[in-house]
């Protein structure tokens, strides 16, 4: 069936809108709100037996692979590599005796990240995919599949889907953790609380849309933007960088903030737009002193932070974005709406193809 736009100019505008109730469905999946406890489907195998865990994915789901990476490393304690598929299946690397491999796809059809999976699965790996489309090609070819419950995402350029992609994510890392008695039953619950609270914050955020609008008028004529972030904020500075090329077509990098001192931070003058995604937690100090660097040299900071961080720094800035004080462990998730906002708007501005960007297509099953 044809899907309309309803009230929304473009069908990106219309699924960054819809994530508080996509989220929420996602998690109406998975979590049982009267015990506060994660609830995943049965697998055909055990995280317990496994020692390491591989996880591959292209464009935007990769990024999701990389703050899952973070999630079930520091919440689970199991080890996680994590590759772009095109690299992983040309590289060939070796995989672990009876190892579990994850695959990240909205559409589940896209060719590098099939091939992946072939290729670990004849190394004698259990395939787990996290894909949105039930019948998909790496559903059909997973021994366990994760669904997310996004709806089907028309833009070219993905946001619910990664955002739902995250949500299922958290909720693996929190059945891991449980399961191998690194997090406790108190730990579970809290983070369960945090993720619940997700639909209403993200719905606050929607909100700034004016506030985010106005501020995009001042990056549409920038030639290159910088994205940085430390821990769960790096992934989301490179999905911020990687929206913003899509539709505006304007050149933008995504960098850890600890790596801007090696090289990036020479691109720094007055004309750069820089975003600084940097909730309160404890790896603030460590990215305002990364901003302090920056603004010193004329760089235009875009600030991304709680009321506490705000209040820190927030006058370094030449603007804000505030954003709800979340548990850490979610704030990935809430501050990839604002960077998903300030893109659109940027190519609204700009007067491009925003569903339909040049070059691109929405899911890439060709080389
Ligand atoms: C994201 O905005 C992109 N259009 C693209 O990077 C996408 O995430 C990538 O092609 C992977 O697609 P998939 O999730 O359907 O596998």
């Amino acid at each position: 069936a044809m899907m309309g736009k309803g009230n929304y100019n473009h069908f990106m505008q219309k699924e960054i809108f819809e994530q508080p109730a996509v989220i929420g469905d996602t998690l109406h999946a998975f979590i049982n709100p009267a015990t506060r406890t994660i609830k995943l489907p049965e697998m055909p195998f055990s995280f317990d037996d496994v020692s390491r865990l591989t996880i591959v994915a292209c464009g935007t789901s990769f990024y999701a692979g990389m703050v899952a990476k973070h999630w079930i490393e520091r919440y689970a304690g199991l080890g996680v590599d994590v590759d772009i598929a095109s690299e992983f299946r040309y590289r060939r690397p070796p995989l672990p005796k009876g190892g579990v491999a994850l695959f990240i796809s909205q559409s589940g059809e896209t060719l590098d990240t099939l091939a992946a999976l072939r290729y670990a699965k004849s190394k004698g790996q259990k395939i787990v995919s996290i894909v949105n489309v039930a019948e998909s090609t790496i559903a059909r070819e997973s021994d366990a599949v994760l669904l997310t419950y996004a709806g089907p995402e028309i833009g070219v350029a993905s946001t619910k889907a990664f955002t739902t992609q995250l949500t299922v994510l958290a909720c693996l890392a929190v059945t891991i953790g449980r399961d191998n008695g690194t997090l406790s039953k108190d730990e579970e619950a809290a983070i369960v609380n945090a993720l619940t609270e997700l639909p209403k914050h993200a719905a606050e955020v929607l909100h700034h849309d004016d506030a985010i609008r106005e501020l995009a008028i001042n990056i549409a004529d920038a030639r290159d933007v910088l994205y940085i972030g430390r821990g769960l904020g790096y992934p989301i500075a490179m999905e911020g960088a990687l929206k913003l090329k899509e539709i505006s077509y304007i050149h933008a990098e995504g960098y850890a903030a600890g790596e801007m001192k090696h090289g990036p931070i020479a691109l720094i003058d007055q004309s750069v737009p820089i975003i600084v995604i940097a909730p309160s937690d404890e790896l603030f100090e460590k990215t305002a002193s990364n901003m302090q660097e920056a603004a010193a040299r004329g760089g235009r900071v875009i600030f991304l932070s709680d009321a506490q961080g705000l209040a820190k720094l927030g006058d370094i800035a030449s603007a804000t974005v505030e954003l709800p004080k979340v548990a850490d462990f979610v704030a990935p998730i809430l501050y990839t709406i604002p960077v998903q906002m300030l893109a659109y708007h940027v190519a609204v501005h700009k007067g491009t193809d925003v569903d339909q960007p040049r070059n691109l297509a929405k899911s890439v099953t060709v080389e």
